[in-house]
């Protein structure tokens, strides 16, 4: 017992006076993401923005990125609101174990999106919007498996959607929104393989008619607004639709709303400024969840259906109309 109480002294003395260097100095930050992030802000110039990425430190410690909890591998860069300047840095293709990689808010952000980031097979999330990137939407991001959200709105991206988006088996939120991308929608959008995805295409250049095959998908959002897309769209609503959030303002599309039957959760419709003609259906008094309507500057005529939330909405989002009637418009005559 004595003996035991000795040596049990005698090792709280050594742990004491002589701590084994682990204990002070636990560096976590793995050297080669390390390697690889000091590259990164080499290539950016250097950023006061960085200023904290400092070789000396630990790079877990880092201003706008994260390790991992057990492995500290880096898993999340995210870059935004900075006056830095020059192009995506190729070598975030080199770190990885990253889930989530976003650059936002980057007036001076310019170039394209480097084929460097197809190496990131983890990646989740990856969003580069407002930036001033250019050319076109690459089609190598289709490789990226496992990303849920690709979010490339508000760049200046230009030439068509490529169809093979919509290969990304796990894609649940699309954001092209705000470019200059032309073209149509890709047919092959109509075979998302995840249940209820988000597209949002709304402030390009679009063109032509939306293809048939999305009506038989069933998508959360859909925001199609500000393009110069025709034609008839009553296919993408329907009883069974899990549809929450539908915005087709601006466009050219043209069909009798008078049958379409809306999806019983649709929080917000948005049809203003297109040719659409006929009726508001009776259906739209009874969604109990609808937040939002705009069905101005259309060629509408008829009664507007009372009650749900109907009455309750302003008078512009039914003005300018060929002959829409009643509450909260002038009565019929
Ligand atoms: C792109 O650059 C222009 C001028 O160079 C700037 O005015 C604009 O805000 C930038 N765009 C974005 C989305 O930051
Ligand atoms: C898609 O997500 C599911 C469920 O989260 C996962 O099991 C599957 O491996 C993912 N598929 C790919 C190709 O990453
Ligand atoms: C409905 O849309 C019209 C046309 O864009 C717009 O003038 C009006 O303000 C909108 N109403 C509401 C409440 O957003």
């Amino acid at each position: 017992m004595k003996t035991l109480t000795v040596i049990m002294s005698l090792s709280l003395i050594l742990v004491l006076f002589f701590p084994s260097p682990s204990f002070s100095s636990a560096v976590r930050c793995n050297p080669k993401d390390k390697k690889v992030l000091l590259t990164i802000k080499t290539a950016l110039g250097n950023p006061y923005h960085l200023a904290s990425w400092d070789p000396k430190t630990d790079c877990c410690d880092w201003y706008c990125l994260e390790c991992h909890r057990k492995t500290y591998r880096v898993i999340a860069l995210t870059i935004f609101d900075g006056e830095l300047s020059g192009q995506i840095p190729s070598a975030v293709g080199d770190l990885p174990y990253l889930k989530t990689l976003l650059f936002h808010k980057l007036p001076n952000f310019v170039g394209t999106i480097p084929q460097t980031v197809t190496k990131l097979t983890r990646l989740k999330s990856l969003e580069v919007s407002s930036t001033n990137i250019s050319g076109p939407i690459p089609d190598f991001l289709s490789q990226l498996k496992n990303l849920r959200s690709l979010d490339l709105s508000f760049n200046k991206l230009t030439g068509s959607i490529p169809p093979s988006l919509s290969e990304l088996p796990n894609l649940t939120n699309l954001r092209l929104d705000r470019n200059r991308l032309t073209g149509s929608i890709p047919d092959s959008f109509g075979n998302f393989k995840a249940k209820v995805p988000s597209l949002y295409l709304s402030h390009n250049q679009l063109t032509g008619y939306v293809p048939k095959s999305l009506g038989f998908k069933r998508f959360r959002n859909l925001d199609f607004s500000r393009n110069k897309l025709q034609g008839d769209i009553s296919f993408l609503f329907g009883p069974g639709k899990g549809l929450w959030g539908a915005d087709f303002s601006k466009n050219l599309f043209e069909f009798d709303l008078s049958k379409v039957v809306f999806p019983k959760y649709l929080r917000v419709l948005d049809l203003n400024h297109n040719k659409i003609y006929g009726s508001l259906p009776q259906g739209l008094a009874s969604l109990n969840q609808l937040q939002f309507l705009n069905v101005s500057y259309n060629s509408l005529c008829g009664k507007i259906p009372v009650g749900g939330e109907l009455q309750r909405f302003e008078t512009t989002e039914y003005f300018n109309n060929k002959c829409l009637c009643g509450a909260p418009l002038l009565a019929c005559k």
